[in-house]
C-alpha cells in the first residue's frame, strides 16, 4: 500500500501542475476562446491522478471533474424517452427525490414511425432542454440498434429495421439535444441487435453487412449530427468487447468517421484495463459499486480505468498518449457542455413538452387498417365501449433503464372520456394480463389485480359491447419480461395472454370492431381479416391516451408509418438457425457466437426478396385520406457516377427524385412519399430495393404538392468489402416511389454510366 501511495506522488509530480492563474484567469475559464483552445489550456494543468481519475465513474451515473481547478464532473442520465429518476449514488434504488418526475417523451419506435425529421429535432430539443435542466450533460440515448429480430426485447428503444431511416432520424434528435449544451450519447455501438446473452455474445458480421445494415446510423448521428458521445455496447464484435474494440471505436469511429467526442462503456461493459486503455475507450461507468460485475464493499478505485490504470502508468505498461488523448475528450465535453461558453438553463415538465409528448406520439400512430369504422362514430349520448387492459394501464415505468417516473400518464381510457363528454364511454377488462404496478421503485398507484376467469372476463366484455356505438379493444404487449424490455427477447411475436383467441371471440360478435395494438415492436395478426380496424400505438409517454384519442376520433389524421415489417409469423424471419440467432457455443470459443448469416437481408430486403407474404410491410400506413401519385421524374434519365469511393469520402447528389401528391379525399393530412432504389439485374447479389429517401407532405383536402427527393452517390452504393470501399455499379436501375416499401405507385429507369 505505501509503495503505493509513493507511486502515484510520484506520478503527481512530474505531471505538469500549472494552477489556476490568479490575474485575468485562467485561458480554459476564458469563454470568448474556442472550446479546443480550453481544452489545449487545461490539459497540461492536471496531474496524471486527475487525468485517470476523470477518466471512470464516481457514482451511478456521474464522473468526477478537477475541483482543485473548478473543472465540472459529468453527470448522465438515462435517456432515451426522458430523464430518468434520481437513484442513489451507489445503488439502483430510487433516490426518493420529489423533484424529479419528468416528461415522459414517446419511446424511440413511434418517433421513428413518424418518418418525420421535424418531429425528430422537436423530440430531441425538447428531451434536451428537460436534461439540461436537471443539470444532466450527457443522455444517455437515442439508440439505433437495427431491429435484425422482431424478437429483440429492446426494439421498442430503438429506430426500426433500415439503416437509412434510423440514420435520418437520428440526425436531428442528436442536434436538438446539443443544441441545449446536452451531450447525446449514442447508442449500443455496435451489432448489438438481441438482449439474450448480451453481455456474452460475440457478433460474427461481414464487413458488407457491417457498413451496409449496422453501421449507417451511427455514421450519420457523428458525421451529420455532430454526436459528442457514444456508448459501446455489451456484447463482442470480431471477439473483443464492444467498449474497448479496436476496429469499431479506433479504426472505425474515431478512423474514419473521425469522432472527436467521448467514449463511454455501457455500465459493466469495460472488462479489460488493458484493451480499455489502448482500444478507444474514454469513460468507464459501472454497474456495481466496483464497476466491475458484481457487487464489492469497495469501489469506484477498483474500476479498469482507475487504480489498475495508475498502477500500469507508474510501471510504464501503459503510456501518457492515450490518457491525454482521453482526458482532452473528456474535458471537451465539459466545455461543450456543463461549461459551454453558451448558457443553456432548460426547462422541466412544461406545457409545451407535454404538448410535444402529445404531437409526437399521435404523429407516429399508424392506421394499419380501416374499414370505415375509424374515426369513431359515436353519436351524442351514444355508447363508445372501449375493452383490454391496454386501455387503462399506465406503460411509462417499466422496461429496464428507460423507465421513467412522469409527473402524469393519461390512459387512452381517460382520455377517450375527455374526447367524448356528451356519451357514456364504458370499459371491460377483457383480459388480465400484467398487473405489476410498479417498476425500481417508481409506482403507478394503480391495483390492477382481478380475480375473474378468462371466461368471465370475455362473458363481460361482450355483454358491455352488445349495443354499442363503437367498440375498441385496446391490448397488445406491455414491458414485462420477454416483451417490450431490456435484457429478455421476446420468445415469440404472438401476442401474450391469450389475446388472439380473444380478439376472435369479440369479432365474432362484435360488428366493426376496432383493435389497437400497443407494443414496441412486431406481433403477429392473425385475427386482421376479422376485424373491421386496425391501429398500431406505442409506448407513448406522459401522453399517450390523448394521442391515441386525437388518432381515434380523427382530430388528428394518422400519418404514421411502420419502422418494421410486421410478418405473418415469426417462423418468416431471416433469422431461421440458432446460429443466427440466439447464438451458439462453439468449441475452443469463450463466448456465444452469433452468426448473422442472413447477411444484408433483414426485415423488408429479406421479405420482398425471398416473395414471403407479410402482415404488413415496412412504410405502411394509412390516413383517413387518401392522396394519388403522378408526375413522378427524375431530374436526369442518366448519370455518369459509376465506380469507387472511399470509406471517408462525402457523398454528393447526382439526382433529384420528383413527384407530385394530391389529397384526392376530403380531409386534410400527409402522405409520407418513400423513395426506393432497385439495383440492375445481374452483378453482386443485392436487396430487391432499399429506402433511399422519403419525405412527409402535408396537403388540404382537393390540394396538390411537389415532393423533391435528393438522391446522393451513396444512394446506389454497396459495399466492397475486400477493397473496404464504396462501389457504384454501372447499369439499368429503378428507382422505385411508393407509399410503402410494397405499395410501389411509380417506376423509374435510371441509367449509371
Ligand atoms: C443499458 C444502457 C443504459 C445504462 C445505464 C445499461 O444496462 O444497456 O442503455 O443507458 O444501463 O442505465
Amino acid at each position: 500500500m505505501k509503495k503505493h501511495i509513493l507511486l502515484l506522488a510520484s506520478l503527481a509530480l512530474t505531471a505538469c501542475t500549472t494552477g489556476v492563474r490568479r490575474s485575468g484567469g485562467p485561458a480554459y475559464l476564458d469563454l470568448s476562446l474556442s472550446v479546443e483552445e480550453r481544452v489545449a489550456d487545461a490539459l497540461p494543468r492536471l496531474t496524471t491522478e486527475e487525468k485517470v481519475a476523470m477518466t471512470h465513474a464516481q457514482s451511478k451515473f456521474s464522473s468526477p471533474g478537477v475541483p482543485r481547478l473548478g473543472i465540472s464532473e459529468i453527470w448522465c442520465t438515462d435517456g432515451p424517452h426522458g430523464i430518468r429518476p434520481e437513484v442513489l449514488w451507489d445503488e439502483w434504488d430510487q433516490a426518493g427525490w420529489t423533484n424529479d418526475s419528468c416528461t415522459a417523451f414517446p419511446a424511440l419506435s413511434c418517433l421513428a414511425a413518424t418518418w418525420d425529421r421535424e418531429m425528430s429535432l422537436l423530440f430531441g430539443q425538447s428531451i434536451g432542454e428537460e436534461a439540461r435542466y436537471r443539470k444532466k450533460d450527457i443522455l444517455l440515448g437515442p439508440g439505433v440498434n437495427i431491429a435484425r429480430t422482431p424478437l429483440c426485447g429492446r426494439n421498442f428503444e430503438y429506430m426500426g429495421e433500415d439503416p437509412y431511416l434510423a440514420g435520418q432520424m437520428v440526425v436531428p434528435y442528436v442536434r436538438g439535444v446539443q443544441e441545449n449544451g446536452v451531450a447525446a450519447c449514442v447508442k449500443h455501438f455496435a451489432v448489438n441487435n438481441q438482449e439474450t446473452r448480451r453481455t456474452a455474445t460475440n457478433s460474427v458480421v461481414d464487413d458488407r453487412t457491417l457498413y451496409e445494415i449496422y453501421l449507417p446510423a451511427f455514421k450519420a448521428a457523428v458525421t451529420e449530427g455532430g454526436a459528442w458521445a457514444i456508448m459501446g455496447s455489451y456484447n463482442l464484435y470480431n471477439g473483443q468487447f464492444n467498449c474497448h474494440n479496436k476496429r469499431l471505436l479506433v479504426d472505425i469511429l474515431k478512423g474514419e468517421w473521425g469522432f472527436d467526442g467521448v467514449v463511454v462503456s455501457d455500465w459493466g461493459g469495460c472488462r479489460d484495463t488493458d484493451e480499455a486503455i489502448v482500444n478507444g475507450l474514454d469513460l468507464e461507468y459501472g454497474t456495481w459499486t466496483n464497476g466491475l460485475r458484481g457487487a464489492a464493499s469497495d469501489s469506484y478505485r477498483n474500476y479498469h480505468l482507475a487504480d489498475p490504470y495508475l498502477q500500469r502508468l507508474a510501471d510504464g505498461r501503459a503510456g501518457t498518449k492515450e490518457l491525454d488523448d482521453k482526458a482532452t475528450r473528456i474535458l471537451r465535453t465539459i466545455f461543450r457542455t456543463s461549461m459551454s461558453s453558451e448558457p443553456h438553463w432548460g426547462s422541466f415538465n412544461s406545457p409545451e413538452h407535454y404538448e410535444t409528448a402529445r404531437k409526437i406520439a399521435a404523429a407516429g400512430t399508424v392506421l394499419l387498417k380501416n374499414g370505415g369504422a375509424l374515426p369513431l362514430k359515436v353519436p351524442a349520448g351514444g355508447r363508445l365501449v372501449v375493452l383490454g387492459e391496454n386501455a387503462v394501464k399506465k406503460m411509462v415505468v417499466g422496461g429496464g433503464s428507460s423507465n421513467l417516473k412522469t409527473k402524469y400518464e393519461i390512459t387512452p381510457l381517460e382520455a377517450l372520456r375527455e374526447a367524448f363528454p356528451d356519451g357514456s364511454v364504458e370499459w371491460e377488462r377483457a383480459y388480465v394480463g400484467d398487473i405489476s404496478s410498479s417498476y425500481n421503485k417508481v409506482n403507478t398507484g394503480q391495483d390492477l389485480s382481478d380475480p375473474r376467469s378468462p371466461g368471465q372476463l370475455l362473458s363481460d366484455a361482450l355483454a358491455l359491447a352488445h349495443g354499442a356505438d363503437a367498440v375498441v379493444f385496446i391490448g397488445g404487449l406491455n414491458k414485462s419480461a420477454n416483451q417490450d424490455n431490456e435484457s429478455t427477447d421476446k420468445l415469440d411475436i404472438v401476442l401474450p395472454y391469450g389475446q388472439d383467441e380473444l380478439i376472435v371471440a369479440l369479432a365474432a360478435e362484435v360488428p366493426s370492431l376496432v383493435v389497437v395494438n400497443i407494443s414496441g415492436s412486431p406481433v403477429a395478426m392473425p385475427w386482421a381479416d376479422k376485424v373491421d380496424a386496425i391501429v398500431q400505438g406505442w409506448y407513448g409517454g406522459s401522453e399517450t391516451g390523448r394521442a391515441l384519442a386525437d388518432v381515434l376520433t380523427g382530430a388528428v389524421n394518422p400519418s404514421g408509418r411502420l419502422p418494421f415489417t410486421f410478418p405473418i409469423s415469426i417462423a418468416d424471419s431471416p433469422l431461421k438457425t440458432e446460429r443466427q440467432y440466439p447464438g451458439i457455443q462453439v468449441e475452443g470459443e469463450k463466448w456465444w457466437q452469433e452468426y448473422y448469416d442472413e447477411g444484408v437481408f433483414v426485415g423488408y430486403r429479406w421479405y420482398a426478396s425471398q416473395g414471403i407474404p407479410v402482415q404488413f410491410p415496412f412504410g405502411h400506413g394509412l390516413s383517413y385520406t387518401s392522396f394519388t401519385y403522378d408526375d413522378a421524374r427524375l431530374s436526369k434519365a442518366s448519370v455518369s457516377c459509376s465506380g469507387s469511393y472511399g470509406v471517408s469520402e462525402e457523398s454528393k447528389n447526382v439526382l433529384s427524385a420528383s413527384v407530385r401528391i394530391t389529397n384526392t379525399g376530403a380531409l386534410d393530412g400527409a402522405e409520407v412519399v418513400q423513395v426506393y432504389i432497385a439495383p440492375p439485374v445481374g452483378g453482386v447479389e443485392r436487396p430487391a430495393k432499399e429506402l433511399r429517401g422519403f419525405e412527409k407532405i402535408t396537403l388540404k383536402a382537393g390540394q396538390s404538392g411537389k415532393v423533391e427527393i435528393d438522391l446522393p452517390r451513396s444512394a446506389f452504393s454497396r459495399f466492397d468489402a475486400e477493397a473496404h470501399r464504396w462501389v457504384v455499379d454501372q447499369g439499368t436501375w429503378t428507382v422505385l416511389i411508393g407509399s410503402s416499401s410494397e405499395d410501389i405507385r411509380c417506376s423509374l429507369p435510371l441509367e449509371i454510366r
